[in-house]
C-alpha cells in the first residue's frame, strides 16, 4: 500500500500522454454502431432453450453428486458412518476426508494473481476439522440426482464440538483493522475531523445496519467435470474462467494447460460465481469414481457453500455550515469478515470519493467469526457503504431544512477530495438534473408524512450511488482477419447475461472500420487468450483495452504484409485508420489499400495478432468513477405499514454508454438488486449456531416482478478521455444507492427513518 501510494505520487507529476491507456481512445467520441441499440447475440439461443448452460452439458456415463453437510460451525469429527449411504441404491462412491485425494488448498483472488480465484484459504475435505456450519462432510455420486439425494440422508454423523464465535456482537470486541484488498487503509484521517465536527452549525450522528446477503442467481452452482488422464475438463458457470483453470491445476497439482474451464453462458453472476468447494470436490471425486461428475448445487447447498455480502454495521457523522457545507464527514464501523474469508465488505471507501469535504475520519473493522467465507457481491463495499452515507445525507439535508439535491449540489467534489487526484471525467450533477426532471422532483414535499392518497402515504428520496472504474493487466484477444474481409475476435472472456460479445462486437466493427455482420466474437473458454474475471465492473474496459490493443498490431501487421508495392508504402501504424475493408492513410484517402487485396499479393488467407491490456496506470493518476443519481417514489399504507414502490428513476454518469439496449439492462437489474436489499433481502442466521435458516427463495426473498415498478434508466453519456472507447464501468453501479433512495423516500412519506435493512413493514410500526 506505501507502494501504490508511492506509484501514484509519481505518476501524479507524469504526463498523462506516458501512461499506456490514459490517452485520449479516438473511439471515444466516435458513433457508428457502439453507443446505439444492439440486441444481445446469445439473446435467440436463450429464448430457444439451444445455449448450453454447466448443468446441461451431455457427457457419457455421468454421475450426479449431492453433498451432506456439517451442522455445527467449529470442532472435529467424532464419527462419519457412510455405510447406509454406500448401500443405497445407485450410489457409485461416497467421499469423505478419510478417501479424498491429497488435494492443496487454492490460491485465492487477489490482484497480483490473475490466475486464482478461490474464495477462502480453507483446506476442502482434508481433515475432521469443522470450520462453519455448512461445511460439505461427505459427497455422494449416484447414477441420479435423486439417488445421491437420498443416500445422503443415510450419512450418519456425530461430533466433537468446540467453542465458536458467530455472534457479530460479541466478535466486535475483538475487531481487526487490517489494510485490505479493496481499500489501501483502513483507516483515514485528513482535516482535523474532530475540531471541524465539534464546530459544525449542524451535525447529523446515527448508526446504519445491513444484514448479511446470499447470492441467488436464477442458474445456482453447477459444473460438468472429467477427467481424461491427467487432463481435467470441465464445464463451469464462472465469472473467472482463466482463474479457475489455474486454481485448479494448482490444486491437483497438474499442469495448467491440462486444466480447461468452458463457460460460455451463465446464468447470472455478481460476484460469487468464482471458485468455491464444489468444483474442487466434483473433480476430485470424479476422479476418485473414474468416471465424469455433475456438481448441480441445490438452493440450500448454495447458501451454505457460497458466500454473499456479510453484515455491517456503519457509524456516520456528518457536519456542515449553515449553508449545507460539510466540515466533516465521519465514517466508522465494522462487517464480518471470517479469517480465512478473501473479500471485504469495504464500505469505507464510499465517502472517500463523494463529497468535497473538508475533513474525514473513516475506520473499518472486520469481525472474525466462524462463518461461510463471504465473497465480493455487486457493488462490495459501496453498496452498503452508500446506504449508510446516503441516507445520512438525507438526515442532513432535513436538519439543514434543505432539498437532499441541493445539499450535493453545495458538496460536489471537484477532484479526488482525498488524495486531491483529478477526475478523468465526473458530472454527478448532470444525472442529478436528469432523473429530478424524469420523476418530477418538484411534487416532492419538503415536509414529511404531508402527501397521501386514501391510506397510502406518498413520498420521495434520492440518493447518489458509486463505483470505482477499474480495467484489469493482462486480458487478452486475438483478432483474425481473412481474405474476405471477415474478423474473429476471441478471448476468454465470460457472458453472464450482460451483453460482453455483443458490446465487443460491435467494437471491434467500429475500431476495424467494418460492418457489424463482417466481426464475429468467441468468449467463454480457457483455451482462448487468456481474460481475467468479469468483475469490479472491470471486463468491458479490460477487454476493449485488449482489442485495442490488437487492432493496432493488427494495423502494423498489415502494413508489413503490405510492402512497398502499396499505395501504403512507407506508412506508420499511427498514420493510417481502419477504413471501408481496408486501411487508409488519415487525411488522405486516396492512399489506401483493402485488406484483401493485402492478403493476395501475400500469400496469406488470413492474418491472426493478439492484443493485450496494458498495465492500468489511469487508475492511479486520475480519481475514476461511474456515479449515479437515484430517485424514488413510494407509497406506504397507513394502515399496515406496506411498502411498495412506486416508482425509480436510475440516472448514471458512466463514461459513454456502449449500447442503449445493454446497458439499460444492467442498469436495471442493478437496481433491482438494490430493491431486494432495500426492502427484502436478508439471510437469516441462527445466531447460536452459526447455521443459515434461509437456504431457500421462500425464506429468502427477493424482489417479484409485483414488487418492482417501472424502472427509469437515463445516462449522461459524456466520454471518459481515459478509458477505451470512452465508458466506465456499468456493472455495479445500479446496485449502489438504491437502499438509500428508497430508504429516503420512506422518511418523506412517513417521517420514519428506519436505519435497518431490510426495511419491512414491521419496522413502521
Ligand atoms: Mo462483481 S461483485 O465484481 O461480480
Amino acid at each position: 500500500n506505501a507502494l501504490i501510494g508511492g506509484v501514484r505520487t509519481v505518476l501524479g507529476h507524469l504526463p498523462a500522454a506516458w501512461l499506456p491507456g490514459a490517452s485520449p481512445d479516438q473511439l471515444a467520441d466516435k458513433r457508428v454502431t457502439l453507443g446505439t441499440q444492439q440486441p444481445r447475440i446469445d439473446g435467440p439461443e436463450k429464448v430457444r432453450g439451444t445455449a448450453r448452460f454447466a448443468a446441461e452439458v451431455p457427457m457419457d456415463d455421468l454421475l450426479h453428486a449431492a453433498f451432506v453437510h456439517s451442522t455445527i460451525a467449529r470442532g472435529t469429527i467424532a464419527e462419519l458412518d457412510v455405510t447406509a449411504a454406500e448401500a443405497a441404491p445407485g450410489v457409485a462412491l461416497v467421499m469423505t476426508h478419510h478417501n479424498a485425494p491429497r488435494m492443496k488448498v487454492p490460491p485465492t483472488i487477489g490482484l497480483t494473481n490473475l490466475k486464482a480465484a478461490g474464495n477462502h484459504t480453507l483446506p476442502v475435505m482434508q481433515d475432521a476439522e469443522i470450520r462453519w456450519n455448512g461445511q460439505v462432510m461427505a459427497v455422494i455420486l449416484a447414477e441420479t440426482r435423486e439417488q445421491a439425494d437420498h443416500a445422503a440422508t443415510l450419512v450418519r454423523m456425530s461430533y466433537d464440538a468446540a467453542p465458536s464465535r458467530t455472534r457479530f456482537e460479541e466478535g466486535k470486541a475483538h475487531a481487526r483493522t487490517p489494510d485490505s484488498m479493496l481499500m489501501e487503509r483502513n483507516r483515514l484521517e485528513k482535516g482535523n475531523p474532530a475540531r471541524k465536527l465539534a464546530e459544525a452549525a449542524v451535525s447529523i450522528d446515527a448508526t446504519y445496519n445491513t444484514p448479511w446477503l446470499s447470492q441467488n442467481p436464477i442458474e445456482p452452482h453447477a459444473a460438468t467435470i472429467a477427467w481424461q488422464g491427467e487432463k481435467l475438463i470441465v464445464h463451469d458457470a464462472t465469472q473467472m474462467i482463466n482463474a479457475t483453470a489455474g486454481s485448479l491445476a494448482k490444486v491437483f497439482g497438474i499442469k495448467e494447460e491440462d486444466v480447461f474451464v468452458s463457460s460460455p453462458f451463465v446464468g447470472g453472476g455478481f460476484g460469487a460465481k468464482g471458485l468455491w468447494d464444489h468444483q474442487i470436490l466434483g473433480a476430485a471425486a470424479a476422479k476418485l469414481a473414474g468416471r465424469p461428475v455433475r456438481v448441480r448445487l441445490s438452493r440450500a447447498s448454495m447458501h451454505r457453500l457460497v458466500g454473499g455480502r456479510t453484515q455491517t454495521e456503519q457509524r456516520v457523522a456528518l457536519g456542515s455550515d449553515a449553508n449545507g457545507k460539510l466540515k466533516a464527514l465521519l465514517h466508522h464501523g465494522y462487517a464480518t469478515k471470517p479469517l480465512h474469508s478473501i473479500c471485504d465488505e469495504g464500505f469505507g471507501l464510499t465517502g472517500r470519493s463523494l463529497y468535497a469535504c473538508e475533513s474525514f475520519d473513516i475506520v473499518q473493522h472486520y469481525v472474525d467469526l466462524d462463518l461461510l467465507a463471504n465473497s465480493f457481491m455487486r457493488g462490495p463495499g459501496e453498496a452498503p457503504g452508500t446506504f449508510a452515507i446516503e441516507c445520512a445525507m438525507d438526515e442532513l439535508a432535513h436538519a439543514l431544512k434543505m432539498d437532499p439535491v441541493e445539499l450535493r449540489r453545495r458538496n460536489v467534489a471537484t477532484c479526488d477530495p482525498v488524495s486531491g487526484a483529478p477526475h478523468s471525467q465526473s458530472d454527478i450533477m448532470a444525472a442529478y438534473d436528469m432523473g429530478a426532471q424524469r420523476i418530477g422532483w418538484g411534487r416532492r414535499a419538503a415536509e414529511p408524512r404531508t402527501r397521501s392518497d386514501g391510506e397510502w402515504l406518498i413520498g420521495m428520496g434520492c440518493a447518489s450511488g458509486t463505483f470505482p472504474f477499474i480495467r484489469m493487466p493482462g486480458t487478452s484477444a486475438r483478432i483474425t482477419l481473412d481474405s474476405g474481409g471477415h474478423a474473429h475476435v476471441a478471448s476468454a472472456a465470460h457472458e453472464m447475461g450482460m451483453g460482453t460479445a455483443t458490446v465487443q462486437r460491435q467494437h471491434a466493427a467500429d475500431r476495424l472500420g467494418l460492418p457489424l455482420d463482417s466481426v464475429s466474437v468467441t468468449i467463454g473458454d480457457s483455451r482462448l487468450p487468456f481474460a481475467s474475471f468479469a468483475g469490479g465492473s472491470s471486463q468491458t474496459a479490460s477487454l476493449g483495452a485488449a482489442i485495442s490493443a490488437a487492432s493496432d498490431k493488427l494495423a502494423a501487421q498489415l502494413l508489413r504484409l503490405a510492402g512497398n508495392d502499396t499505395p501504403l508504402a512507407g506508412l506508420k501504424p499511427g498514420e493510417v485508420r481502419f477504413a471501408d475493408g481496408g486501411l487508409r492513410k488519415i487525411d488522405d484517402p486516396a492512399r489506401y489499400e483493402s485488406f484483401a487485396s493485402i492478403l493476395k499479393r501475400a500469400g496469406r488467407e488470413e492474418v491472426s495478432v493478439i492484443g493485450e491490456s496494458t498495465a492500468p496506470l489511469e487508475m492511479l493518476k486520475f480519481s475514476m468513477h461511474s456515479t449515479s443519481a437515484i430517485f424514488c417514489e413510494v407509497r406506504v399504507s397507513e394502515v399496515t405499514g406496506e411498502i411498495r414502490v412506486a416508482r425509480l428513476v436510475g440516472a448514471f454518469d458512466c463514461g459513454r454508454i456502449l449500447n442503449a439496449q445493454t446497458a439499460a439492462s444492467q442498469f436495471k437489474g442493478g437496481m433491482i438488486m438494490g430493491l431486494g436489499m432495500a426492502l427484502a433481502e436478508e439471510t437469516l442466521l441462527d445466531e447460536r449456531s452459526g447455521r443459515i435458516m434461509s437456504t431457500s427463495l421462500a425464506e429468502y426473498h427477493v424482489p417479484v416482478h409485483l414488487d418492482v415498478p417501472d424502472i427509469d434508466v437515463m445516462w449522461t453519456d459524456i466520454p471518459d478521455p481515459r478509458t477505451p472507447m470512452g465508458a466506465r464501468g456499468i456493472g455495479e453501479i445500479g446496485t449502489t444507492g438504491v437502499a438509500a433512495a428508497v430508504a429516503n423516500a420512506i422518511f418523506n412519506a412517513t417521517g420514519i427513518r428506519v436505519r435497518d435493512l431490510p426495511i419491512t413493514l414491521d419496522k413502521l410500526n
